[in-house]
This record gives C-alpha cells, sequence and structure tokens, in this order.
C-alpha cells in the first residue's frame, strides 16, 4: 500500500507523457500524496490543470509561481519517500546524468534525498543510442532504479523498445520498494547455470565455452529479491563458495538432470540457463585412451536427456518454466519453437550475432518471448542488470 506516501512525479517531453495521468489516479487511488513536476516542453504533451486536478495540487515546472514567489525545490525533494520520472525522455536522462540543472525538475532530481525512479520512453534508435546507454548506466551507477521500457509499436510508427512500462505496473514497482516487501518472499526458485562436460575417459571430457555468469546472476538476483533458489551449477567458471543460497554442484548432464528432476515439483519458478550437452559419449573407457599412431580415432555419441524438456512435460499449473535458447541462424523463429516443443512459458533468446552477447562476456543482450506472445527486447546490459530484467518480466507471468 501507499498510503500516505509521498510521491514524486516529474514529467519530461515525451509523447508517453499521457500515461502520466493514468499513473496519477493510480497512485492516489493507492492512498499516495503526489505532487507533480514537469519540464516546460511537456506541456506541449500534456497539461498541467490535468494533472494538478488528479494529483489535488499544484503542479510546478518554473523556478517560480505566477505570484513570482521561488517553488522551493530542495522542500519537494526532502517531501518526497520515493520521485519517479515517467516518462523520462533522452534529453533529461542526459541531464540527469550529467548533473545539469536548467529547470526545476532537474533541480528536485538533484535535491531529493529519496529513492528515484526513472521509466525510459522514446524512440527505439534514442534509446539504443550508445549516449542514451550511457547516461542510463551512469544513472544506475548513482543508485537510481531504472523501470525498463517495454517492446512494442511506438510513436514514431517503428517497433522495438521504448515504450513507457505501463502506469500499473511502474506503481506495483514502487509499491513494492517502499513496502520493503521482497517480491518473491515465499517462493522457490530452481536455476541451472554453466556448461555440462560429458566424460570421454578419466583424464577428457566434451565441453563448452559456458562460464555461468548469467545462470549465476539469475540465482543471484532471484534470492536478492527473496526467493529460495536452489542453484544447479555445472563446472562453472565463478566462485559459487559465499554465495547465500543452496548450490549444487554437477558435472555432466545426467547429474544435472537428476538434481533438477528432484527439485522441480517444489519450484515455483525454473530457469535452465545452462549450456547441456546434447550429446554424451556412448561408452565411458574406463581408462585413458591411447594414441592410436597416426590411425583416426571416432568417438561414438549418443543423445543426452533434454533436462527442460522433461520439466516442461512434468509441469503443473501455476508453476513458471523458463528456457534459454542460443542461437546463431533464424533466431526468433528457432527460440519460438523450443518455447512450443519444450511446453515452456517464456524463452530468452541469445544471439551469438550480437556482440558483447553469449558465452564468458561480462554483458548480455536478450530477447524474451512468453507463450502468450509477449515480447521484451533488453539493450546491451551487464548480466546482472539483464538478470533483473529477466525477473521483473518472469514476475509478470506467475
Ligand atoms: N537444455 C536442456 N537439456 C539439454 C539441452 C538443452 O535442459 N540436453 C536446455 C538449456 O538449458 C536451454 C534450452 O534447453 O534452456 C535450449 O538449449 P539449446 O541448446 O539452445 O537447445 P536445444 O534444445 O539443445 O536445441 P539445439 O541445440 O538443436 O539448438
Amino acid at each position: 500500500m501507499l498510503k500516505d506516501k509521498h510521491i514524486l512525479l516529474g514529467v519530461t517531453a515525451s509523447i508517453a507523457a499521457y500515461k502520466a495521468a493514468n499513473l496519477v489516479r493510480l497512485l492516489v487511488k493507492e492512498g499516495a500524496r503526489v505532487k507533480v513536476i514537469m519540464t516546460p516542453a511537456s506541456h506541449h504533451f500534456i497539461t498541467p490543470l490535468t494533472l494538478s486536478t488528479l494529483s489535488k495540487n499544484p503542479v510546478h515546472a518554473e523556478f517560480a509561481d505566477q505570484q513570482g514567489n521561488w517553488v522551493n525545490h530542495v522542500d519537494l525533494g526532502l517531501w518526497a519517500d520515493a520521485m519517479i520520472i515517467a516518462p523520462a525522455s533522452a534529453n533529461t536522462l542526459a541531464k540527469m546524468a550529467n548533473g545539469i540543472c536548467d529547470n526545476l525538475l532537474l533541480a528536485t532530481y538533484l535535491s531529493a534525498r529519496c529513492p528515484v525512479f526513472f521509466a525510459p520512453a522514446m524512440d527505439l534508435d534514442m534509446l539504443k543510442h550508445p549516449s542514451t546507454q550511457s547516461n542510463i548506466s551512469k544513472l544506475l551507477g548513482y543508485g537510481n532504479m531504472l523501470i525498463p521500457s517495454g517492446f512494442g509499436e511506438l510513436a514514431s510508427g517503428l517497433t522495438g523498445s521504448g515504450r513507457m512500462e505501463e502506469p500499473e505496473q511502474i506503481v506495483e514497482i514502487v509499491n513494492e520498494f517502499l513496502s520493503g516487501d521482497k517480491p518473491l518472499s515465499g517462493k522457490k526458485a530452481l536455476v541451472t547455470a554453466g556448461p555440462t562436460f560429458e566424460a570421454i575417459d578419466p583424464v577428457r571430457f566434451i565441453g563448452n565455452h559456458s562460464t555461468g555468469k548469467m545462470g549465476v546472476a539469475l540465482a543471484d538476483v532471484l534470492h536478492e529479491q527473496g526467493a529460495e533458489v536452489v542453484l544447479v551449477a555445472g563446472p562453472v567458471s565463478v566462485n559459487l563458495s559465499t554465495k547465500p543460497y543452496r548450490v549444487q554442484h554437477v558435472v555432466s548432464n545426467e547429474e544435472m538432470y537428476a538434481q533438477c528432476m528432484s527439485a522441480f515439483p517444489e519450484a515455483d519458478i525454473a530457469i535452465m540457463a545452462a549450456a547441456v550437452a546434447d550429446y554424451t559419449p556412448a561408452a565411458v573407457a574406463d581408462s585413458k585412451i591411447k594414441k592410436k599412431d597416426g590411425d583416426p580415432l571416432t568417438l561414438q555419441l549418443k543423445e543426452t536427456k533434454d533436462i527442460l524438456a522433461a520439466l516442461g512435460k512434468s509441469k503443473k499449473a501455476g508453476q513458471v518454466l523458463v528456457g534459454f535458447a542460443l542461437e546463431t541462424d533464424d533466431e526468433e523463429v528457432n527460440a519460438l519453437k523450443k518455447l512450443q516443443k519444450k511446453n515452456l512459458d517464456a524463452i530468452v533468446l541469445n544471439s551469438l550475432k550480437d556482440a558483447g552477447a553469449g558465452f564468458g562476456t561480462d554483458t548480455n543482450k536478450v530477447t524474451i518471448f512468453s507463450g502468450s506472445g509477449g515480447k521484451f527486447e533488453s539493450s546491451l546490459r551487464s548480466k546482472k542488470e539483464i538478470a533483473q530484467e529477466i525477473v521483473t518480466y518472469i514476475k509478470t507471468l506467475l
């Protein structure tokens, strides 16, 4: 509940400013006391009269009101329990990131001591631009909280990421934060991470380049949000010894399968981020295979168990099952096929064609598809930030 919470809403010049009216209405309905500050240019998109009527408070945009009295941005900043900048235009984000203070909204942002949320809204190419991305990263680095933009049709007529998150979701995010409730308290989550190694003989194996960073970031975020986590980790390159949740170490597909099948019936959320081997040697040699002096060596391989598909088969109502698809060609078509075939609620597509995404990097870029036709496209971000975006998306499926 936001009862009696003081919310300062900053509205900037974006077509999504029309959604600010609904946002104010929902905040007031939740019991919050709302004050709105607008940038001067945002008046082209929505009138102060609409927002002052809905918020039941005067709306400010200038450093002095019509009587010439100073509008005290310091008091406004101190009054607020939370500040939400929604929509946050590219221009305002750039100014916030760089300490520019040429309007009342920016002065209030700089004075505010409360948590600040920002919900970008702009055209897809503006959002993708490296300068905007670096401004968003800077703002995250200052402790501000990003409410990621959704994917869909934009005012320009183009389709992509840049739509401001819906007011209902924004209210929920702020509500969760201010009430101190961890949003996933009471939920159990199963995550897989890393590669599997399939033994050829006592010294050799078939493996892959996965380091486990993405799966571990997901387990971290789920734990931070209150979920009881079981991480089934293949031979990852990440130190797991100090993790505050249960880690089950495995090596092969067979071991990962057994751990997942045993943990899944209890899980509310299962995310299979591991790069599991699809094939394993048909027979493991008992002793080291010796070189054959020029003769080729043929290994007979057999298919491994598809863990994700097995979980999909045994999934019960209320469980959310999420897979990953690492693709190099026909990415979207292949991901959607896996979503259907393995009975998933969502699939996270990683394209190896995207620079900075995939194995071993500290960054990633993903597209999430849901079973009900939803789609979310991330920008290139740290794996932790991507994990936060994936978990935010999964919460909407619970
Ligand atoms: N997966 C699994 N068990 C396997 C293989 C894959 O649980 N034996 C899971 C992965 O953890 C991932 C998803 O299935 O969440 C997709 O993995 P991927 O290798 O992209 O797909 P495959 O189904 O193996 O198909 P292909 O390799 O032919 O693309």
